[in-house]
């Protein structure tokens, strides 16, 4: 089999696309368990040490050294004059100094200008300038002409009569940061929808690609620009993937639409070698500009090898680079010293290795993507090999661990760029911590905060930054982090993610301090082009309400946030992998200083029992919290008499209020998602397998409980963080799952996350919760079964075709009675539309009223009615829609985009909705996603409706039952209410288990 053949085969690029992507969205296809795979793993090695050995791109020649006008001059002569002159601007051009020629900032108008752009003076802003480390806050205006700010602070009234047709917009002392900076993205490369034909992640074709560019991939009609946007994001940084030690060249584009509607016009700074036009300057006379590049080592590798491969594959990678820089330093010398008679070959050059020889160079920004201590050395090691600097390494989960090491960088430490809380998808980033960002900042190397886009939406890179914040990175930083400190380190904070006069005209106008939680840009200007409001495309301005509520000065002010020490230090101590579990505290326990205590009434229904009264004055008086052996026994002012001889628990003006549920993710069914050995493993899918005999069941029909684990990192993250109630079940929706995706999945549990093992008391809340099954397209080419088929196949199960003697008829037989609910994870509205007409025939059927519920369900909105009218239920997961795949294209983005949210709609409507997460490690954000959904919703959601999305409603919606106001959990906050983000959880009050968990 020729080496070739092996990419052409219909079953390889499929495995390996979909095993990248899910890698690099961190969801595991376990990709090294399956034959093919390794099969690929195999001819992929022979491809690779083709390519590092051959030499089968021709040498490449340009149009001022060519071997011809070598051989045409080696009469006696030596070179013509001319050539001379060319040779010697070249050798001068190899040690031109990167970065912008010391005028840059007296520019008076943008290579970016777009003619015909007004100038804009908002006038009354608190401005972040990003300067000084993030601490340089001016109150005043800012001009934008000529597609860069003219003007900062106070801006005089000459130049303002000076500038025609200006346009004055009053931020009324709002806050104003530059556009937010991106470093790690697949913008473009890997666009939404995810849809074969534009992927263009990263090349199978073996470990050092240096020639690639992204730009060469980049997919103008992405949805994400817009969205993006719609976050305050204006820049980003655009990476191939990371399957490849060397990914190739990455560009840092502007995310608004260019007029000409071009890739390369979307590139900041172009660098000088892409040859945008025949017109361009010559390299010598091109100014110069940084290069950027994406290298990566660790798990992604694994196609081609080990990290002892991957290292090697570096290492004879640059030491090519190497000889054919010394050769090209030789030949200057020579050059430089007239020695023109013994020059007898052309410049010394090749197409493949011009980037590593520009980074040996020191003009190129690396970003390298690379996790464990063990990878981030042997990065550092090579960059003193071979005498480069790394500009940043992205994911870095435990670089927060090593930091001495990070500073044996050759050149100095790395900046840092990493999540906030998503961490554990896979075995590298097991150690990934959220206070990562506070200690790499005590540290003094720079933090920053990025997306992976789409792994995380690129439009909520801001909250990236606010949950940086919340688990301690200063404010100054934390902002930092997502505007002037990436812009620092790819080597442009001379044009972006900084405000001063000279700087581009990128800016956002936020409804709230960009730290709080749901903070939402009000406008948005690149080049000084308003991008946000989106102008309509039939004329006149979409009016979008942003940040109702948002009046009271608390939300112009930095949130305060908790002190972390404890759990910082803890972490360190513990190498990343501190104790989870409570100490657990029986007899009785008081609470003191509780602001408010919210409890569940008789119907559910979560109500304020509590709230201290308000402070005249002087010192507000708090009340107590006295609970015995795990249940309430006072609550209030009152409560002194009996507080003698308990624990005590100080809660510093916090509160008690009933634990959330978490559903969606597959919580307690692994431990790390991509490792499939800390997980329930594979089950049957009756489409694809033959379901065992043994099994006796045609749809082999299984129990998640069967399946659970207890004690899981992400489950007991989520019980510290005010989660103490999860339902899990085996279903995966087709994009994330893959070919793991199973129509029929199985029953789900639900459980205690902070129980020990399922014979604890009160670990198991409900064996069996709902029945579930996945429908949607299959994507990429994973080639999965027709939708037709899908429900051609739930019809036959629900009009009870199938034997009741046997779980699969059983239990679809108790769903089409609506003794179960039936949870169907599903995207489409078409889909949806199916399954409403599904139901009524069915309930006309057997004279039922089934308990169907959409999961998932991003275009549920479009279909709102109809949905209520059905009384079918709705999870909405993620909270926040992205448009992933075509099942989830048409979503209801939100402010500033639209009025109306998904939520909204369906409430509206009379759909029960709940809140569903995707992964296991955004369990613990559930009460920041029940936040940003009141936030989002300008007024129409309460804080009171928000809180039964992940607790009442959701209950009822997977027919939770045995959780009520004798048994639900509550979580004690200290500090605050569960909505503030001056409060943390510090203990868990659980009457099941009867007693207190204190943190
Ligand atoms: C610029 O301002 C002038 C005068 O107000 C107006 O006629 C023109 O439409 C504006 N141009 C743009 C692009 O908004």
């Amino acid at each position: 089999m020729s080496s070739k053949d092996t990419f052409t085969t219909g079953v390889g690029p499929t495995r390996s696309r979909s095993a990248e992507l899910t890698s690099s969205i961190g969801i595991g296809f376990r990709q090294l368990s399956s034959p093919s795979t390794l099969v690929i793993s195999l001819s992929v090695a022979i491809v690779t040490s083709l390519a590092i050995i051959s030499t089968w791109i021709p040498a490449y020649t340009d149009l001022f050294v060519s071997v011809r006008s070598f051989s045409g001059a080696s009469s006696g002569r030596g070179p013509s004059a001319e050539l001379k002159a060319s040779i010697l601007s070249r050798c001068a051009a190899l040690k031109a100094v990167p970065g912008p020629p010391s005028s840059f900032s007296a520019r008076d108008e943008s290579d970016r200008f777009e003619t015909g752009t007004n100038a804009t003076l908002i006038r009354n802003a608190k401005i972040f300038t990003g300067r000084e480390n993030g601490t340089e806050i001016i109150h005043g205006d800012i001009l934008l002409d000529k597609g860069i700010v003219k003007g900062l602070g106070k801006v005089s009234g000459r130049v303002i009569d000076n500038t025609p047709n200006l346009t004055i917009v009053n931020a009324n002392g709002a806050w104003l940061t530059p556009g937010l900076v991106d470093l790690h993205t697949h913008l473009g490369v890997l666009s939404a929808p995810i849809l074969a034909g534009a992927y263009d992640l990263s090349s199978n074709r073996g470990p050092i690609l240096p020639y690639l560019r992204s730009l060469d991939g980049l997919n103008t009609h992405d949805e994400s620009y817009e969205l993006a946007m719609a976050g305050g994001v204006t820049s980003a940084q655009v990476l191939p993937g990371s399957s490849n030690a060397v990914g190739g060249q990455a560009f840092i584009v502007k995310l608004r639409k260019p007029k000409d509607r071009s890739a390369s016009s979307m590139i900041l700074e172009p660098p000088y070698n892409l040859k945008l036009s025949v017109n361009e300057p010559s390299p010598e006379h091109a100014p110069f500009r940084w290069r950027h590049m994406k290298q990566a080592c660790g798990e992604n590798l694994r196609i081609y090898g080990n990290r002892m491969d991957t290292i090697w594959s570096f290492r004879s990678a640059y030491n090519e680079a190497t000889k054919i820089k010394i050769s090209q330093d030789g030949f200057c010398a020579k050059a430089e010293s007239g020695l023109w008679e013994s020059l007898d070959t052309p410049f010394p050059e090749d197409l493949r290795w011009e980037m590593l020889v520009d980074v040996l160079r020191g003009k190129v920004k690396i970003s390298t993507h690379c996790y464990e201590a063990v990878d981030i050395d042997a990065m550092v090691r090579l960059s003193n090999e071979f005498q480069f600097p790394i500009a940043s390494f992205h994911h870095a989960a435990e670089a927060w661990l090593v930091p001495d090491v990070l500073k044996r960088m050759w050149g100095g430490a790395p900046s840092i760029a990493l999540f906030a809380t998503n961490h554990r998808y896979k075995r590298e980033s097991y150690r990934g911590s959220e206070f990562a960002p506070r200690v790499l900042a005590d540290e003094g190397i720079p933090v920053i905060m990025k997306s992976d886009h789409p792994v995380i939406n690129s439009r909520y890179l801001i909250y990236e930054a606010q949950q940086a914040h919340y688990f301690g990175l200063p404010a100054s930083l934390a902002l930092a982090s997502v505007t002037s400190t990436p812009a620092a380190a790819a080597g442009v904070s001379h044009r972006i993610g900084v405000l001063a006069e000279g700087t581009d005209a990128d800016v956002v106008l936020w409804d709230s301090h960009p730290l709080q939680i749901g903070a939402t840009p009000v406008k948005v200007w690149i080049d000084g082009i308003l991008q946000i409001p989106v102008p309509s495309k039939s004329g006149g301005e979409t009016i979008v309400e942003i940040g109702k509520g948002k009046d009271g000065d608390r939300w112009r002010q930095i949130p305060e946030t908790p002190n972390w020490d404890k759990e910082k230090n803890e972490s360190l101590r513990w190498d990343g992998l501190p104790p989870l579990e409570g100490r657990k505290v029986q007899g009785k326990v008081s609470f003191i200083n509780v602001k408010e205590v919210w409890r569940r009434t008789w119907n559910g229904d979560i109500e304020r029992a509590f709230l201290a009264e308000p402070s005249n004055g002087r010192r507000q008086r708090l009340g107590a919290v006295v609970v015995e052996d795990g249940k309430m026994t006072c609550v209030g002012m009152h409560c002194d008499d009996l507080k003698a001889d308990s624990k005590t628990i100080d809660l510093r003006g916090g509160s008690i209020s009933p634990g959330l549920m978490t559903y969606g993710s597959p919580l307690g069914l692994e431990e790390i998602a991509d490792e499939s050995s800390t997980g329930d493993g594979q089950a049957y899918d009756a489409f694809r397998h033959n379901v065992p005999k043994i099994l006796n069941d045609v749809g082999g029909v299984v129990r998640a409980m069967d399946g659970l684990m207890f004690g899981t990192r992400n489950a007991l993250l989520a019980y510290r963080s005010g989660v103490t109630l999860a339902t899990s079940s085996l279903e995966k929706p087709i994009y994330i799952g893959g070919p793991d995706a199973h129509i029929i999945s199985g029953l789900s549990v639900s459980f205690r996350t902070g129980s020990a093992h399922a014979m604890q008391r009160g670990a198991i809340v409900q064996d069996v919760t709902a029945l579930h099954v996945v429908l949607g397209k299959s994507y990429l080419l994973l080639r999965g079964i027709s939708v037709s088929t899908q429900i051609a196949a739930l019809r036959r199960l629900l009009y009870g075709w199938e034997s009741q003697d046997k779980e699969t008829g059983y239990w679809f037989r108790k769903a089409a009675e609506g003794i179960v609910p039936l949870v169907i994870e599903v995207d489409s509205a078409d889909i949806m539309a199916n399954l409403l007409i599904l139901k009524a025939d069915v309930e006309d059927k057997i004279g039922s009223m089934m308990r169907m519920v959409f999961s998932g369900a991003t275009e549920a909105h479009l279909l709102a009615e109809e949905i209520g009218n059905a009384n079918v239920g709705v999870i909405l997961s993620p909270a926040r829609p992205f448009p992933m795949v075509w099942d989830q294209r048409r979503i209801l983005p939100g402010p500033p985009l639209t009025n109306n949210t998904a939520l909204v709609t369906l409430m509206e409507k009379g759909v029960v909705v709940g809140l569903g997460i995707r992964s296991a490690w955004e369990a613990r954000n559930t009460r920041f996603d029940v936040q940003w959904a009141a936030l989002e919703s300008n007024e129409r959601v309460s804080q009171q409706q928000a809180y039964a999305l992940v607790t009442r409603d959701l209950e009822k919606l997977l027919g939770v039952r045995g959780v009520d106001e004798e048994s639900g959990d509550l979580v004690a906050y200290e500090g605050g209410s569960m909505f503030d983000l001056s409060s943390k959880a510090v203990g868990v009050i659980s009457p099941a288990r009867g007693l207190v968990d204190e943190f």
